[in-house]
Formats: C-alpha cells, structure tokens, sequence
C-alpha cells in the first residue's frame, strides 16, 4: 500500500524481501533525496562503502537539471560522481556503448560498492541497469526515470538489458534498482507523443489489473493531459503499485502473472518491428493498437463484448493514441506474432481481457483466429 506525506508525495514499496526498495513519487521536493538515497544505499550491500557513483544520461537530458540534482544529492553524501551522457534514443541501448560504459567504469576504479544512477528514460534505465547487473557482478542501481514510460514502468520491476542489432532486448538481467525516485516535474519537458506513449501503459494497467483505476483516468484525462502534479503523481503512483505488486509476486516472469503486463504487447511487439522500430508506430502507440486488436480477439472468444472495446477506444482516443491497424499487412505481423516468447509448444499465447480490470494468458485462439482478425483489422475500410 502507498503512503503519503504532508507535501503529498506518494512512496510505494517493493516488496521482494531483502531486494525490496521504496519508489518516491514527487513533485520537485528535492531536497528529501540526500535522506532518501542514505538509507536507500545504507540498506544494500554497498553501505557505507559506497564512495563512488557513476551518473548515466543522454544528450536531452543532460540539458535539463536533473542530472546535476542527483549529482548534488549524491555529492551532499560525500559520494564522488561522474557523468556520462550517451546519444538519446534506442540506437545507445547496445553492447558497444554498454563496453565503453564498463571502460569508464574501470578507469574510474570502480567497485562492488560504487553506484549507478540512471536518469533519463526506459533506454537509459535499461541500459545503465545492464551495466550495474554486470560489472563486476553487480553494482547497485539508482533509478531517475525522467519519461512517464520509463516512470510507470521500465524503472520497476528489474528487467534490465540491451539490444542486438536485429533483436530488441535480448541480452539482459534482472537486476532491482536500490531505490526509485520520480519527480513528476520531469514530465513538464517532455514532447506530447511520448507522454501519450506513457498514457497507453498507464491505461493499460486499468484494463488488466484495476477497474476503478480505469474510470478514474475517464474521468481526469483532461487533467492528465494538462499535466496538473496531483493528477500525474496519482496515476504515476498507482501504475508503479500495480506493478510492484504483480512483480512481487512473479519477479522472474515464471508463473504467467508477470506476463499479464504484456496484455497489447504481443500484437503490439508484432506492429512494431513490422514498421520498424522508432517508425511510424512508438512504443506506446503500438501497445495502443495492440491492446484494441486483442480485446476484439476477446471479443470473438465471447470473452468481452463490444462495448468493452469501444469504452478502451474512447479512452485511448482521448490521450490522443492510435487504434487502429487499417492499411497495415496481416502476413508480416502475423510471422512476427508467430517469433513472440510468450508462445509455447507451437500456439501463439496472447492475454485477454475477461472483463474491465481481469485479464488471462491464453492460447484458446488458434493461428487461423488471428489470421482471420488480422485481416479484418487491416483491411482499407476496417473501422
Ligand atoms: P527514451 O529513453 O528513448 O526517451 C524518449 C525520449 O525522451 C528521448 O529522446 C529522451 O532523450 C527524451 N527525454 C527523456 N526524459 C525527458 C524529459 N524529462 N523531457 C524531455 N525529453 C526527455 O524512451 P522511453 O520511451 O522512455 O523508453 C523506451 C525504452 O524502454 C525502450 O528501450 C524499451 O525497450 C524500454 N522498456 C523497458 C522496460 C523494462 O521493464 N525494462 C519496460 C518498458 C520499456
Ligand atoms: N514491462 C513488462 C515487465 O516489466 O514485465
């Protein structure tokens, strides 16, 4: 359950017995992190011991202040840093520039106790987290996540890695930062389309786990979308609670919970890499897509009706995100679908929704249902 102090920031538990960590969910309030990084550092491995941090960001970021409050933070604790900013974007979130990280970290004299601070969005926690998970066998990890993606959901949960050159996210860990801190402020920079991406996941939640959640952001879009503090700490701090709970309960993705996170993903994954990543479809805009297709397969099970699907129309429309997959190719998204990890012994494994806030990994479709959708929803006139 999250807790809340008299400035109205919102501190949510991870509760993973000794990897737990606390996520702060701020509006400024900057001057609580020296307090907060102390017992978040004092109560991992590294203690006192922790002497050095290395702060990870990118080119956007580094302009913003951030980078240099946590810089500030950490050198209020006698803690020395360095910086090191990478190009934005996902083309960093790779094996070379993890190498030239775990360089610097060596020239730097590193140890098992120096901490990783990433502060930017879901490639730099991603990648910054890899390096903490391996360099020298893991190093703690501090996360500023600065997009509303990277807030609600890549800095919880500890799923950590980098890309190949053909494969996204293949190569990683998990790895639970030490703490999580989230000023909402952050968001006031960031471009409309990525807070709309952030949106999809946040909505996402709603359906899958939180049927009141869900008519809530009904009822603030307009507040959401005018980014009013209260309205963002709210949704970011309720986001993180039904992650940290869901990771809680499945951290290594083994007993299918986890994998209810992924409802929109696997249609979502497959409209992504079919338009190229960083192409017409984001991320986020193609969870959006994704998650509207997979409640008509819903629908098609008689699992939910169609007015289910038309309430998540309404609301993605309102955070401006697609829904849509007119004029795309069924063959190439179906192959993509057909290479999804969540598939076991040769059926395609999806979750869908049952009703508003209950979902269910399944393979009760077959490949010929998803064709038969696929084409439809592809089709010139589809709605
Ligand atoms: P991103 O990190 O590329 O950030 C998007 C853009 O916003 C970048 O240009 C960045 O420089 C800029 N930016 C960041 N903060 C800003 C701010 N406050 N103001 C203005 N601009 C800002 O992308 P993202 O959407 O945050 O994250 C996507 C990545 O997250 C992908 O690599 C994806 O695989 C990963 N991801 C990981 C998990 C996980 O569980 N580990 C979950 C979801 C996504
Ligand atoms: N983003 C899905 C997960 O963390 O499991």
């Amino acid at each position: 359950m999250q807790r809340s102090d008299d400035q109205g920031s919102l501190t949510v538990p991870v509760r993973l017995g000794e990897r737990s960590y606390e996520v702060d969910v701020t509006e400024g309030g900057w001057d609580r992190l020296p307090g907060r990084l102390r017992a978040a550092i004092d109560r991992s491995w590294a203690g006192r011991g922790c002497r050095k941090a290395l702060i990870l960001t990118d080119d956007h970021v580094a302009a913003l202040p951030y980078p240099g409050l946590v810089r500030d933070a950490l050198e209020s604790l006698e803690i020395e840093t360095i910086q090191s900013v990478v190009r934005h974007g996902e083309a960093s979130k790779g094996l070379g520039t993890a190498e030239k990280l775990f360089e610097q970290l060596v020239a730097f004299a590193a140890d098992r106790h120096t901490l990783v601070a990433a502060v930017g969005g879901g490639v730099i926690g991603d990648l910054a987290g890899f390096v903490a998970a391996t360099f020298a066998r893991g190093l703690p990890l501090f996360m500023v996540p600065t997009t509303l993606l990277a807030q609600v959901d890549s800095s919880v949960g500890g799923k950590v890695g980098v890309n190949l050159p053909r494969v996204k996210n293949i190569v990683g860990a998990f790895h639970q930062p030490i703490a999580v801190w989230i000023d909402v402020a952050t968001l006031n920079d960031l471009p409309d389309r990525e807070l709309r991406c952030g949106l999809a996941e946040v909505v996402k939640y709603g359906v899958i786990l939180d049927a009141p959640f869900f008519e809530e952001l009904e009822a603030d879009a307009g507040a959401i979308l005018e980014r009013r503090p209260a309205s963002l700490r709210r949704i970011v701090a309720r986001s993180c609670e039904l992650k940290a709970d869901v990771v809680s309960r499945d951290e290594r993705e083994e007993t299918g919970l986890r994998a209810v996170l992924n409802f929109g993903h696997t249609i979502g994954h497959a409209v992504e890499a079919t338009a190229g990543y960083g192409g017409a479809f984001q991320h986020g805009e193609a969870v959006a897509v994704g998650m509207v297709a997979e409640s008509r397969l819903a629908e098609r099970l008689g699992w939910v009706d169609a007015a289910f699907t038309g309430r998540l129309i309404r609301l993605l429309e309102r955070f401006g995100l697609p829904t849509s997959l007119r004029g795309l190719a069924p063959g190439p998204l179906l192959d993509a679908m057909a290479r999804d990890k969540k598939n076991q012994g040769g059926r395609i494994r999806l979750v869908l929704p049952r009703r508003l806030g209950t979902v269910e990994l399944t393979d009760a479709a077959g490949v010929e249902d998803l064709r038969s959708l696929l084409e439809d929803l592809c089709r010139p006139d589809a709605p």
